[in-house]
């Protein structure tokens, strides 16, 4: 029965992390588009859902340290697990400069030029590569690497 929760826990953490990755590469498309007023309300809608799914992995994801079968000092004693920790922080961080322009965009009430959304669009293809590093470590901390 313990098992079965934890088969639960680590589905929730599985379709949170993916629709993490879904909103990235959605955000990412989206930005390589004309800029129009459908598109924005499109890139703040995907940045709302990404919140959530942000918010949903870190929830899930601790949830599974403390009801998960493994005990809790099996990712607490592990720099694996807390570099995926600091990789995750870093992300939630560089997500806030493109959900402030989002917003900025949103009240303007004006159409945002291409070049702006370039410079997001590389920005969001950044955090994209950084965030790839999370289920590098999330696969050898679940092994035991570098558990001590
Ligand atoms: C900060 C929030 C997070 C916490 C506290 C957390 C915690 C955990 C825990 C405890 C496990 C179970 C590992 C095991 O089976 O021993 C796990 C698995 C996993 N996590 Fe997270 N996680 C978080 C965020 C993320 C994010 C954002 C991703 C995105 C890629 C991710 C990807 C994964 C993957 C792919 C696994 C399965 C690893 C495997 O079984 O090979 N996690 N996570």
């Amino acid at each position: 029965m313990f098992g079965m929760f934890d088969a639960i826990l680590a589905i929730i953490h599985h379709v949170f992390v993916f629709s993490l990755a879904g909103c990235l590469v959605g955000q990412w498309l989206l930005l390589m588009g004309t800029p129009s007023f459908s598109v924005l309300k499109l890139l703040g809608r995907v940045d709302a859902v990404y919140g959530i799914a942000a918010t949903g992995s870190l929830a899930v994801g601790v949830a599974r340290i403390f009801w998960g079968v493994k005990p809790a000092s099996f990712y607490t004693n592990n720099p694996v697990f807390w570099t995926k920790m600091a990789v995750w922080g870093v992300v939630a961080i560089l997500s806030i400069f493109p959900t402030i322009r989002f917003i900025q965009w949103g009240r303007r009430k004006e159409i945002p030029g291409v070049a702006e959304f370039v410079a997001v669009r590389k920005y969001v293809f950044f955090e994209i590569l950084v965030f790839t590093l999370i289920p590098v470590f999330a696969a050898l901390m679940a092994r035991g690497y570098g558990y001590r």
